[in-house]
């Protein structure tokens, strides 16, 4: 059974651009895409992005702009990071799978320590005893002792700790190119074809 629903959280760590450029790539894609954010991310999607978010009234139309709303109205669902009701808080709900991106050292120690004290942190948690993916995307840097024994806590647990760490062997030219670097790791670890960027060693033309 494919299973079309992915789980896409945001917190505040910076990188807001990859997770908004994600969330752009999965509608285009065909997924139902299942939303959440925590309050520390919407700081970050303002100072970074420039858009405002209300938690309470959140507007997908005015979030993506207009040209989505025909898409958003069928294949997108908010969750506020309050709301344990929501299915993505129950291991009943099937989903394709749940990415963290940008995840911050504060929802990845709490994952890591099996916390689920908001909505994020509790659907990352489901994820995990479901045995479904978890991709993690953390940006920090540097890193001391207790985030990298988070990562192998997480990975021990059957989380893919993808760090929000761009290449630069496909010689990008612009922000774009940057962040379309990672979100081509994210949507591989996913299973979602993309055509963001040519793959190493694929021939002109394919
Ligand atoms: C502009 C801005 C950038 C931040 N960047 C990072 C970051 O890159 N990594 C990180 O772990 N925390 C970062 N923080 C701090 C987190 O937002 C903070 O630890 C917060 O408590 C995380 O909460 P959350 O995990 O619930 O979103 C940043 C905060 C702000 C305001």
């Amino acid at each position: 059974m494919a299973i079309e629903d992915i789980v896409i959280a945001m917190t505040g760590a910076s990188g807001a651009p990859y997770g908004i450029r994600l969330l752009e790539v999965l509608l285009q894609a065909g997924k139902h895409i299942h939303f959440t954010l925590s309050p520390s991310a919407v700081e970050v999607v303002a100072t970074e992005c420039g858009r405002k978010i209300d938690l309470d009234k959140f507007n997908p139309s005015k979030f993506f702009g207009q040209f989505w709303t025909p898409i958003l109205s069928s294949r997108f669902t908010f969750h506020n990071y309050r709301d344990f009701k929501s299915g993505i808080a129950s291991g009943s709900f099937l989903t394709g799978g749940m990415v963290i991106c940008p995840c911050s050292m504060g929802t990845m120690g709490a994952i890591a320590s099996g916390i689920s004290d908001n909505l994020i942190t509790r659907a990352a948690n489901v994820h995990l005893k479901e045995r479904r993916k978890l991709v993690i995307v953390p940006r920090e840097t540097p890193l001391h002792l207790v985030h990298l024994r988070n990562m192998i806590t997480c990975t021990e647990a059957g989380a893919v700790i993808l760090p929000a760490m761009p290449g630069f062997y496909h010689k990008p030219t612009s922000v774009s190119d940057v962040v379309d670097f990672v979100v081509a790791r994210i949507c591989d670890q996913i299973g979602v074809d993309h055509n963001l960027q040519k793959r190493w060693g694929q021939k002109e033309g394919n």
